[in-house]
């Protein structure tokens, strides 16, 4: 053999036995990432366990923390007489240990979705604290995002409201075309937001260090429960499409901050738009942004062909009140929340979220506290109305192509479960 051969020889076994022990070194850091917080948080108990070594059982309890399994592990410790402090501590991770390299717990304790399994509406010691201080009834700074964070680790809150002059720069949405993203349409959005030159709240809402916002859905279980006045405290009230809000005030509120809406569900009749509302647009296909832009330019509409319905010709709004939404909540909604077919990121059968459910993505993104009302179908009262507006009732709800109701209920209900949303209607 010649001496370069003997070399590889011996080379290519070590390089394999490397990339061995580097993938099982990554595999085993991904599975410590979890475990450390967990293993600081046991620690930390047990230490405060065993600096009061004589303390009764029931404060024992108190202290011990969220997860059945730390809570078990920590009392079958401590009950143990004569344990030392880093006996037990050492004892905890080693269990941990075990218990983590199996890799039951990070299958058996999140969904498909990446949410908790076991969902409940307590608060976490750290909330608790941070919280704790606050007079009943105050805004909570970031709460929705720390609950939401609790019982879904995967999310991450910076996701701006609106497009802005940088929109092309979002790295999540320019490679999607609508409505998952923006890709075919960036001209004509950049001609749009250079016009209207406003892309916040505006300064007050901007301004405030704790936001409460409400999203207002037009289910026929908003009416008569008088509840106008408590959707008219949340700081920004958010109404979707052409829910009335003149002459329904006693129930749904008189405030309008925004009204999302699409080509095809925005109010027609000019008489019929409330004052001082953002008039936010969302696109479902990239006809829409065309739709949008004779809009914002007060152009005449001609030929509607492409749209499912009949379409706006006009909306009384000045360019300084449109905004565009950040496509993104559509995609987070449909893919990472609800679990809807990806279809290669582009419209499917069934992979549409519904407006409503893009609404409160967004605000989970961008409130302190999120609460809805109006949310929700009770099938079990056909009679009942299907919107609090009109009289059409529950039973003409027809099989959707586009939405998958049942799926978007099943994420909802985990959001309320949880006490990441608070349900005035208590229909979802
Ligand atoms: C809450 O109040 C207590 C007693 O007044 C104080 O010691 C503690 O630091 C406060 N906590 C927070 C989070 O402000
Ligand atoms: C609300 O009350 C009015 C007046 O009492 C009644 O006519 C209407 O049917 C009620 N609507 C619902 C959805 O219960
Ligand atoms: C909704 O999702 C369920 C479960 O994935 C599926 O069986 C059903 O066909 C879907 N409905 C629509 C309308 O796509």
């Amino acid at each position: 053999m010649k001496p370069t051969h003997k070399l590889l020889f011996v080379l290519c076994p070590m390089l394999v036995l490397g990339f061995i022990y580097y993938s099982s070194g990554k595999l085993h850091l991904h599975v410590w990432g979890q475990k450390s917080q967990r293993k600081a948080e046991i620690t930390a108990t047990s230490t405060s366990i065993s600096s009061s070594a004589t303390t009764t059982t029931t404060t024992r309890t108190t202290t011990s923390t969220t997860t059945t399994t730390a809570t078990i592990t920590t009392s079958t410790t401590v009950k143990r007489p004569g344990v030392k402090p880093i006996a037990a501590r050492m004892k905890l991770d080693t269990e941990m240990e075990s218990d983590t390299t199996v890799g039951r717990m990070v299958d058996s304790v999140y969904d498909k979705q990446g949410f908790l399994l076991q969902l409940d509406t307590k608060l976490s010691l750290e909330l608790m604290y941070k919280y704790g201080n606050l007079s009943e009834g105050a805004c909570k700074p970031g709460f929705a995002a720390a609950k939401m964070t609790a019982i879904y680790p995967r999310f991450a809150k910076p996701a701006p409201m609106f497009l802005d002059r940088n929109f092309k720069l979002l790295g999540k949405v320019n490679g999607y075309l609508p409505p998952f993203g923006f890709k075919t349409q960036e001209r004509i959005i950049d001609g749009i937001l250079t016009f209207t030159k406003h892309y916040g709240l505006g300064e007050e809402l901007d301004s405030l260090t704790c936001k409460r916002c409400i999203i207002v859905g037009n289910g026929g279980i908003l009416a008569n429960k008088s509840l106008g006045s408590k959707i008219d405290d949340y700081d920004v009230v958010v109404r979707l499409n052409e829910a009335p809000v003149s002459g329904f005030g006693r129930d749904v509120g008189t405030k309008t901050t925004m009204r999302i809406t699409y080509p095809e569900g925005a109010i027609q009749k000019p008489e019929n738009y409330e004052k001082d509302s953002l008039f936010v647009f969302s696109a479902f296909k990239p006809l829409d942004f065309k739709w949008l832009r004779h809009m914002v330019f007060k152009e005449k509409l001609r030929g509607v062909e492409g749209f499912w319905k009949s379409v706006a010709h006009a909306v009384p709004r000045e360019p300084n009140e449109m905004r565009i939404l950040n496509p993104y909540f559509i995609q987070e909604a449909a893919f990472q929340f609800i679990g809807l077919p990806f279809n290669n990121g582009l419209m499917g059968k069934g992979n549409i979220p519904t407006l409503g459910t893009v609404a409160i993505t967004m605000a989970l993104h961008n409130c302190d506290e999120v609460a809805v009302a109006g949310f929700g179908y009770d099938m079990s009262m056909p009679h009942a109305p299907l919107h609090y507006y009109e009289t059409v009732k529950m039973s003409a709800i027809k099989e959707s192509w586009t939405h998958n109701i049942s799926k978007e209920k099943e994420f909802l209900r985990k959001l309320v479960k949880a006490n990441v949303i608070t349900d005035l209607t208590r229909g979802i």
